[in-house]
């Protein structure tokens, strides 16, 4: 341990003790979201994917930072979240790793990455650490297995449960899942499997307010809702639905906070119009020769009259 790493950094301490729950300048920790959870503060969640938007959102206040393979829809244009690779996930890890100061960098470990065997899974998560600097990962799915492994490799992780978009074959679209008695009870088992394997926070994605409100009073980790009601112990969302810059209809759980959409189009059109305009850029917005140099220019160039800007 290096003696300038503060103490609710240090990975020799007990999991379970408290950690404190960070401030606005505060480093956020997984443990740190655990004790958020014990005072009933709510965890604020969103997902980002390159370095302007994650300092805007880390500057925000925002605790945890999502690389979700969301990326593969609303930044890579896919229709759905299978196809991105892994080597694209580190790709926007890195940029939002450098970017952050304060949230926790959680990586969405893709599709592929983890369902084979269990050295695979590790193997692919040691890579969002060392060569992208997540402090967590995400996995869909109740893997128990995997989850104690990479907790035995000092990997925190993320569950995710409900509406897992990885599975939406299986489920035959995107549908609110835990609707019947039996799938309810399923449901609070995996999560309490999850939290037994070590997961240090579980995303309840599209499930039954009701629902998520039980599992979340059942749990001793955080809970961290998107589709799942106010119950949960976080929120978190897409960052390109609530600035409405998805291209398609909102689900019904997204509330969209800015059209940035329309403040990018109009500024856009705007620049288009003065550069077929001539009206940018203007001759303050050019750089100048010194009266002596534009004399050399003049024996050696042919120089327009009207470019000194003095017209
Ligand atoms: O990929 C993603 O963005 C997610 C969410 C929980 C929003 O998994």
């Amino acid at each position: 341990m290096s003696l300038t790493t503060p103490p609710e950094q240090s990975r020799s301490e007990n999991r379970n003790a408290a950690a404190p729950t960070p401030s606005f300048t505060t480093k956020v920790t997984m443990p740190a979201l655990a004790e958020m959870k014990r005072q009933g503060k709510p965890i604020t969640a969103l997902t980002a994917y390159d370095y302007a938007t994650s300092r805007l959102v880390d500057e925000a206040g925002i605790d945890l930072i999502l690389v979700g393979d969301s990326l593969a829809m609303v930044v890579l244009g896919h229709d759905n979240t299978l196809a991105v690779t892994v080597d694209e996930m580190l790709h926007h890890t890195r940029a939002v790793r450098r970017a952050v100061r304060r949230a926790l960098v959680v990586a969405d470990m893709p599709f592929g990455s983890y369902h084979g065997k269990l050295s695979e899974g590790v193997a692919n998560a040691v890579r969002f650490v060392k060569e992208a600097g997540a402090e967590a990962v995400k996995i869909e799915g109740p893997r128990t297995e995997l989850v104690r492994a990479l907790t035995d490799a000092e990997i925190p992780v993320v569950g995710h449960l409900g509406l897992t978009p990885q599975s939406v074959h299986r489920m035959g679209g995107y549908k609110v899942q835990a609707k019947t008695a039996e799938t309810m009870l399923q449901l609070r088992a995996d999560a309490e499997a999850l939290a037994e394997a070590g997961a240090g926070a579980i995303v309840l994605e599209g499930v039954p307010r009701e629902v998520a409100a039980a599992v979340t009073a059942d749990l001793a980790i955080p809970t961290i809702g998107i589709g799942a009601g106010p119950e949960c112990d976080g929120q978190i969302l897409v960052f390109h639905d609530i600035l409405n810059m998805t291209f398609a209809p909102h689900a019904k759980f997204v509330r969209q906070y800015a059209d940035v959409s329309a403040v990018i189009r109009d500024a856009v059109e705007r620049y288009r119009e003065d550069v077929e305009h001539r009206a940018f850029p203007t001759d303050e917005e050019s750089y100048h020769l010194p009266a002596a140099a534009r004399k050399a220019a003049e024996s050696v160039l042919v120089v327009p009259d009207d470019s000194s800007g003095k017209a």
